[in-house]
Parts: C-alpha cells; sequence; structure tokens
C-alpha cells in the first residue's frame, strides 16, 4: 500500500487526506508537528464516533469491532488474569472497544483516556454497565489515581501514537496505581515481525510534512521489557503475536502471602 492509501487509512477522517495534508493542531517553531500534543491531536482525532472508531481499529464495522474487542479481552482473561474481584483500569481505553468485554468481568472498569470525545463515546457504549468510570488524562501521567489502588492495568494499541518518554511514562504510573501483586500489561506492533516491519516501511514512504502526528511508530519486544523492568516488575512475560508485541509483568507483593 503506498503512503496515499495508508494515509486515507491512518487519516480516516476528511481533515487527515493528503491532498489537505496531514492535520497537526501543534507546530514547534520550525513548523514541524508536535506529535505530542496528544490531547489536541486525539481530541480532533474523535470528533464524530465514526472518526472515533476509525482511528481505533481502522473501522465502523460494528461486527469486527465487535469481535476484535472481544479478542483482546480474551486474551488479557487467558493470559494476563483478571477475577470478578479485581478493580481494572485500561489507559488510552478509545470508544470502550475492550472495556465492553471486560466491565462484566470485573468489579469495577475504569476507562481512561487523553480525548474527552472518546470517553463519552465509551460511556455511551458501555451506558448498561453500573461498575464502570471514566477518567480524563493529562496525556502523561495517571494523576487522578491513588497509589496502590488498582488490581489490573492495561494498555492496548496505544504505544505506537506516544513517544518513548511517554510509553515509559505510563509504565511508570502503573507501577504506582497498582496494588503490591497487581499486574500491567501493554502492546505495540512488533519491528521485529514481518507485519510490523511492513507497517514500518509503508510508514517511512510519508515525505515529512505529511507524516501525521499519530503515524505508528513499533518497538522491540526488549523495549517493552526494559521499560517494565526498569520500572520494577517482576515475572515478565512475553507474547509475539502476528502484528503486536505483547508484554505483562506482575508489581512485587513485598512479603504478602495472600496477593
Ligand atoms: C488506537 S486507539 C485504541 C483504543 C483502545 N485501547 C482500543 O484498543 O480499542 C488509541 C487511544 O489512545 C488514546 N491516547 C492517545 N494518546 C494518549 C495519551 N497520551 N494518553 C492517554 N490516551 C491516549 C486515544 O485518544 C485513543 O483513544
Amino acid at each position: 500500500m503506498g503512503w496515499r492509501a495508508q494515509a486515507t487509512r491512518l487519516g480516516g477522517s476528511s481533515q487527515l487526506r493528503p491532498e489537505n495534508g496531514c492535520r497537526s493542531l501543534t507546530r514547534g517553531v520550525l513548523g514541524y508537528a508536535v506529535r505530542s500534543d496528544y490531547k489536541g491531536v486525539w481530541t480532533a482525532l474523535s470528533e464524530t464516533l465514526s472518526s472515533a472508531k476509525m482511528h481505533v481499529s481502522g473501522t465502523e464495522d460494528e461486527t469486527v469491532f465487535e469481535t476484535s474487542g472481544a479478542g483482546t479481552a480474551g486474551f488479557l482473561l487467558d493470559n494476563v488474569g483478571i477475577e470478578s474481584t479485581d478493580i481494572v483500569l485500561e489507559i488510552g481505553c478509545g470508544v470502550g472497544r475492550v472495556g465492553k468485554h471486560l466491565a462484566g468481568r470485573c468489579r469495577r472498569w475504569i476507562g481512561a483516556d487523553v480525548s474527552p470525545h472518546m470517553l463519552e463515546f465509551a460511556a455511551e457504549r458501555l451506558r448498561d454497565f453500573p461498575n464502570v468510570e471514566f477518567i480524563e488524562l493529562s496525556g502523561n501521567d495517571l494523576q487522578p489515581l491513588d497509589n496502590n489502588s488498582i488490581d489490573v492495568v492495561y494498555c492496548t494499541v496505544v504505544f505506537m501514537h506516544l513517544e518513548s518518554w511517554d510509553r515509559y511514562g505510563y509504565v511508570e504510573e502503573a507501577f504506582r496505581v497498582l496494588r503490591p501483586g497487581g499486574k500491567l500489561y501493554v502492546d505495540n506492533v512488533n519491528l521485529c515481525s514481518d507485519a510490523g516491519w511492513s507497517i514500518f516501511e509503508t510508514h517511512r514512504q510519508f515525505p515529512l510534512s505529511r507524516r501525521p502526528d499519530h503515524i505508528t511508530v513499533c518497538s522491540t519486544p526488549e523495549e517493552l521489557r526494559e521499560y517494565l523492568r526498569r520500572a520494577g516488575f517482576e515475572h515478565l512475560q512475553s507474547r509475539p503475536g502476528e502484528e503486536l508485541i505483547s508484554v505483562w509483568g506482575q508489581k512485587p507483593n513485598f512479603g504478602n502471602a495472600n496477593p
């Protein structure tokens, strides 16, 4: 797929079509886009439900949306482990694609996102669940959440849109808000897979001046593992999929026999 076609898929909204130029809300002194204006970029990308869904998973098709959301939720339930008594936090919850399939499986599900529009759409999608809560984030911290208050934190299909410092920032913040023994899951497009490399090659064809602010930047498995290790997580596990690398780990239990 050439960069023009790719830009249309990446954009999903008329503002982001290559012929219009890519929408960059904040520009530095040299006129380059500021990718790290996450709130500006993602609030604009999620102005309508249709645009929000396109930017969450590249489709508006509700059947595909439901299937993919159930798939991610199933992976988390089977591999990371979520108990019916757990308080679960999703960083970058989008419109609640995954949350809809987890809210009924835990005590409380908290959706956190930098975009207020995404949170509104997520609240509508999860309106039948009494145990959900939504939190607007600044873009690089979990400031509204207390220390040691969450059992499981997950962040899926978000790291590709973040600068590496902010990826690590969220891992560090997850460590803070997790209770001892709590678990963190993160993923990104895997640079070391054929599918991930193909995305890397396609995206590198964007002319510099038309590179979207939210363009995917891949990770290596080592990068994600290193973030978790440096933040203090232990019992690290990784699972390379066709396109994504998934990494999860546990906050030390500090000698508590009953995590
Ligand atoms: C591709 S969507 C994925 C949404 C959801 N995790 C899912 O899998 O359906 C990326 C989400 O991350 C959010 N996001 C982008 N930058 C963020 C940041 N710095 N902090 C928190 N959320 C962010 C966007 O608003 C968007 O909802």
